[in-house]
């Protein structure tokens, strides 16, 4: 049976499909792919490898001959997946492998925006490392800190475990429900919305994109929250209002943003929170190593051949479709 891909990945991870006898297409164009090229390319498939592209309702009616739908990725607000349940079609997905490197990014982006990393090299490359004035753009100690997670999951718990472990920072987060292994394990304390704003040094958010949680953090969010917090977002950039944020950052409401998600995406290169000494902004990096990316893919094929044996998926998102 045929499997199309939307992007291209190494052959070696690609094997066991051919193995299997299988054949495969790939999307090789260095672009994003219009909705009806990918509709196209799926009616001649059988199933579909999906990396970065949207699956709505209208996909699932074109496309709803399809045995088996792998997202290369662990979150899934960019597929109608109800729509998917109701066509009987299962989603697999990539959860865990990519926990610990997308932590590694907020860890990362939160101790940038603390010690405004990025704002001094820029300053050394527009030569401007010469006097020095000891109270002049400094940045704050972590140490001791309060790390505030809105969806303390498996990668806000890695977050937890390395912020705890370095910094000694102790752990409040907001959850739709209590993490026990969290709060066992890291002391971690849960608390309302309203009181994570208040009370964190650093906000990392850590949660699913959904009809309740979007542009929950806005400009009311951020009045709530210490003009000294840092605000970080590696989940996705829906979970906050840009142009609030840009003024939160403008204004001096908040002390500094981290984002790898922007909303919309790709962020363009005239956004002025690029030019700001409190923000740093990467594109969307989170699982962007060779062991996390070889990981996910090699999921997402594993999850495709199951489907198209007709067995369950080794990460299923819509387990119901078995049901
Ligand atoms: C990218 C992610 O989507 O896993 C997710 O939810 O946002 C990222 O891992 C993925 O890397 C694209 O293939």
């Amino acid at each position: 049976m045929n499997v199309f891909i939307t992007r291209e990945i190494p052959d070696e991870i690609k094997q066991p499909l051919i193995d299997e006898g299988h054949t495969i297409s790939e999307w090789k164009e260095k672009r994003v792919m219009t909705d009806s090229e990918l509709i196209d390319h799926c009616k001649q498939s059988d199933a579909l490898l999906c990396i970065s592209q949207k699956l709505d309702s209208y996909f699932f009616e074109q496309c709803s001959h399809l045995k088996v739908i792998a997202t290369n990725s662990v979150g899934f607000d960019h597929i109608d997946v109800a729509k998917a349940t109701e066509l009987n079609i299962p989603i697999g997905n990539t959860p865990e492998v990519l926990s610990k490197a997308t932590s590694d990014i907020a860890f990362l982006l939160m101790q940038n925006v603390a010690r405004k990393a990025f704002f001094w090299h820029k300053e050394i490359v527009n030569g401007n490392w010469e006097f020095l004035d000891p109270f002049k753009n400094l940045g704050i100690d972590l140490q001791g800190k309060t790390l505030g997670i809105f969806g303390l999951g498996r990668i806000g718990f890695e977050l937890a475990k390395s912020s705890k472990g370095t910094f000694d920072m102790p752990i409040i987060y907001h959850n739709r429900s209590k993490n026990e292994k969290a709060e066992s394990e890291l002391g971690a304390r849960f608390v309302s919305f309203e009181k994570l704003l208040e009370q964190s040094d650093v906000i990392s958010v850590h949660a699913n994109l959904n009809e309740e949680n979007k542009g929950i953090f806005n400009k009311s969010s951020f009045d709530k929250m210490k003009r000294t917090a840092i605000f970080i977002n590696t989940a996705r950039g829906g979970l906050h209002n840009e142009p609030d944020l840009l003024q939160a950052i403008q204004e001096g409401t908040i002390g500094g943003v981290g984002l790898d998600v922007t909303n919309p995406e790709p962020m363009c290169k005239d956004n002025p929170l690029l030019e700001m000494q409190n923000a740093v902004v990467l594109p969307h990096i989170g699982s962007a190593t060779i062991e996390t990316r070889t990981a996910m893919a090699t999921l997402s094929v594993k999850n495709i051949l199951a489907g198209l044996k007709g067995e369950q998926l080794p990460e299923c998102l819509n387990p119901e479709v078995y049901r």
